[in-house]
C-alpha cells in the first residue's frame, strides 16, 4: 500500500503493480503456495491471499484513477487559451485533397452499408502477395515495382505494400462473412512521373456472401461514381482483364467527354479507366478461409489521388506530395468542409 501510495506517476505503478501481481509478483508467488498447502490450510490462507490480491488491485486502480487526475488538471493549467485574444483574420491551413477525398469515399461507402478496414503499411509477402494467389516465381510480382525491406531474423520478408488488397486477406483472416468493407491507405511502388509517385494512396473494396455476383459490383460502383461525380447518371462499361486475385476480373471505365480540352464526366462518347475489379478468386477465399462453395465475393479498387485529379481538375501528382503552401492553399479544402452526403460533397 506504501509502495502503491508512493507511485508518483502511471510508469511507477505499472511497476509496483507488475512486482505485486505480474506472473512473477509478490502476490502471485504467494498464490501458487495455495497449491501445496493441506485442505484445512487452503481454507484459511486462501481468502486471505485472494483478498490481499483484491485490495491490491483496487488500490492500484484508485490510484490510477488519482493519477489520471492529476495529469489531466495539469494539462489543463498549461494548455489554457486566452479566449479574449482576437480572431485570426482567415484560417491557417487547409485539408489536403487526398484527405478530403478519402473522407468523401468514407461517406458515400459507409451510406451502402460499408466499415472501414485498415492494414499496416509494412506487409508481409505472403499478405502483399502469396495468399493473393501470386506465388513467388509469379511475372505480377515485377509489375509491382516493389520496395522490400531488409529480410528479418526469422528470414520472413516484408515490404511496402504495393496495394491495399493485403487488406482483403487480412480482414477475411479476423472475419466470417457476411463482409463489406472498404480499406483506404498508403501504397508504394518505384514509379515517378506526373501521374505516379512512389507512395500513393488506393481504396480497396470488398464483398463477401453467400449470394454475391458480378451485377452486385457493377451497381456498387455505379452508385459510388454517381455520388462521387455528383452526376444523376454516368455511363460505366467493364473491360476483361486480369488480376492474379480474381476471376474474373475487369477494368472499369466510365463515360466521359475529351473535346475542348477538358475532361466532362457522365457525357460524350470517351471512356476513362478508373478501377480495377472482379470477384475475388475460389483460391484467394480458400487460402484465407474462407469457403469457396459458400461463399462468394466481389473487390474493386481505386487510386485515390487519381479520384481527386479526376474530381478537382489537378493535372500534376507530383505536388500533391510536396507540401508547397501556394499548391495547397490553392487546392486544398476549408477546415470545416465536412465531406458528407447530405449537402454537395465538394462544396
Ligand atoms: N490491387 C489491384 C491493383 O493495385 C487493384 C484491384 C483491387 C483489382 C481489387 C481487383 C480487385 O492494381
Amino acid at each position: 500500500m506504501q509502495q502503491i501510495a508512493a507511485a508518483g506517476d502511471s510508469r511507477a505503478l505499472e511497476d509496483v503493480r507488475v512486482g505485486a501481481l505480474g506472473k512473477k509478483g509478490s502476490i502471485a508467488e504467494l498464490l501458487k503456495t495455495l497449491g501445496g498447502m493441506t485442505p484445512e490450510q487452503r481454507k484459511t490462507q486462501g481468502p486471505l491471499f485472494n483478498g490481499l490480491r483484491d485490495r491490491a488491485a483496487d488500490a492500484i486502480a484508485a490510484r490510477k484513477r488519482e493519477l489520471e487526475g492529476e495529469a489531466l488538471e495539469a494539462r489543463l493549467m498549461t494548455e489554457r487559451v486566452d479566449v479574449t485574444l482576437p480572431a485570426p483574420e482567415a484560417a491557417e491551413g487547409s485539408v489536403h485533397p487526398v484527405s478530403h477525398v478519402r473522407d468523401e469515399l468514407i461517406a458515400i461507402f459507409a451510406d451502402l452499408d460499408f466499415k472501414v478496414a485498415e492494414g499496416p503499411d509494412v506487409e508481409t509477402d505472403e499478405y502483399n502477395f502469396s495468399k493473393l494467389n501470386i506465388p513467388p516465381e509469379h511475372p505480377a510480382r515485377q509489375m509491382h515495382d516493389t520496395f522490400y525491406l531488409k529480410p528479418q531474423s526469422d528470414s520472413t520478408r516484408t515490404l511496402l505494400r504495393t496495394h491495399t488488397s493485403p487488406v482483403q486477406v487480412r480482414t477475411m483472416l479476423a472475419q466470417k462473412p457476411p463482409i463489406r468493407i472498404i480499406a483506404p491507405g498508403r501504397t508504394y511502388r518505384r514509379d515517378y512521373d506526373a501521374t505516379h509517385s512512389p507512395m500513393f494512396h488506393q481504396v480497396e473494396g470488398l464483398v463477401v456472401d453467400s449470394e454475391t455476383h458480378l451485377g452486385h459490383l457493377k451497381w456498387i460502383l455505379e452508385e459510388f461514381c454517381k455520388a462521387y461525380f455528383e452526376l444523376p447518371a454516368i455511363g460505366m462499361r467493364l473491360r476483361p482483364s486480369y488480376f492474379p486475385f480474381t476471376e474474373p476480373s475487369v477494368e472499369v471505365d466510365i463515360q466521359c467527354d475529351r473535346s475542348g480540352g477538358q475532361i466532362r464526366f457522365g457525357e460524350g462518347r470517351d471512356w476513362m479507366e478508373i478501377a480495377g475489379a472482379g470477384m475475388v478468386h475460389p483460391r484467394v477465399l480458400e487460402m484465407c478461409g474462407v469457403d469457396p462453395e459458400y461463399y462468394h465475393g466481389f473487390a474493386f479498387g481505386f487510386g485515390i489521388d487519381r479520384l481527386a485529379m479526376l474530381k478537382y481538375g489537378i493535372p500534376d501528382l507530383r505536388p500533391f506530395f510536396e507540401s508547397d503552401l501556394r499548391w495547397l492553399r490553392h487546392y486544398g479544402f476549408a477546415a470545416l468542409d465536412i465531406a458528407a452526403l447530405h449537402e454537395s460533397l465538394s462544396q
